[in-house]
């Protein structure tokens, strides 16, 4: 694979990993996940991860790869890239490990006794990515290791910090967020 497919790759193949945490954002507030709950003197979780904007990014990032399993061959014909189809087990997995990697890193926060939005660089622009990319391969194995070669694993790594950075700027700029991060 060229450079070009490779991202092209990256880029389609993470989509339905990328969409769940601006969703949450949007589909955001109400119940906290942890029901307001605390662990030695901190909240399990915090107010940042609720119950509907878990539920509404899990649905985004799934019907996402259910639209991009659609437009496959158009997407083919347009980049002249053979592009992954997301098997049925990645549809459901694989937005659902991204927001269980936010949420994890969330815990990680307040056990550091970090308030809710308080950045945490490098894991804040990378647990979603640890999140979604384990579960894809352990419910896909085969699919994981033809679609995620060492190539396209390490441009995620080096694209991903870049486009969560730029998107949380974008949704702080829009009013969508109160912080840059
Ligand atoms: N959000 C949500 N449920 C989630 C994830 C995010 O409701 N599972 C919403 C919340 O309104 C949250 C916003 O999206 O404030 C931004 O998400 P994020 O930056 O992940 O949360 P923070 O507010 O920074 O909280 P934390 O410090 O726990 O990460
Ligand atoms: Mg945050």
């Amino acid at each position: 694979m060229d450079i070009v497919a490779v991202v092209v790759v990256a880029l389609w193949a993470m989509c339905p990993a990328y969409l769940p945490n601006s969703a949450a954002v949007l589909g955001g507030g109400g119940r906290p996940l942890d029901l307001g709950r605390s662990m030695g003197g901190r909240r399990i979780l915090g107010d940042g991860k609720s119950i509907s904007g878990t539920f509404v990014g899990w649905a985004a990032g799934a019907g996402l790869a259910l639209v991009l399993n659609e437009l496959n061959a158009t997407g083919e014909s347009l980049s002249g890239v053979d592009l992954p189809e997301f098997p049925l087990a990645v549809v459901i997995v694989f937005p659902l490990g991204a927001m269980l990697g936010d949420i994890a890193a969330s815990f990680l926060k307040r056990r550091l006794d970090r308030e809710r939005g308080a950045p945490l660089p490098v894991i804040d622009q990378l647990d979603f990515v640890v999140g979604s990319l384990p579960l894809a391969y352990l419910v896909a194995p085969a699919w994981f290791v033809d679609t995620f070669t060492p190539a396209v694993l390490l441009v995620v790594v080096v694209v991903t910090p870049v486009l969560h950075l730029t998107a949380n700027r974008i949704a702080y700029l829009l009013d969508l967020k109160d912080e840059p991060w």
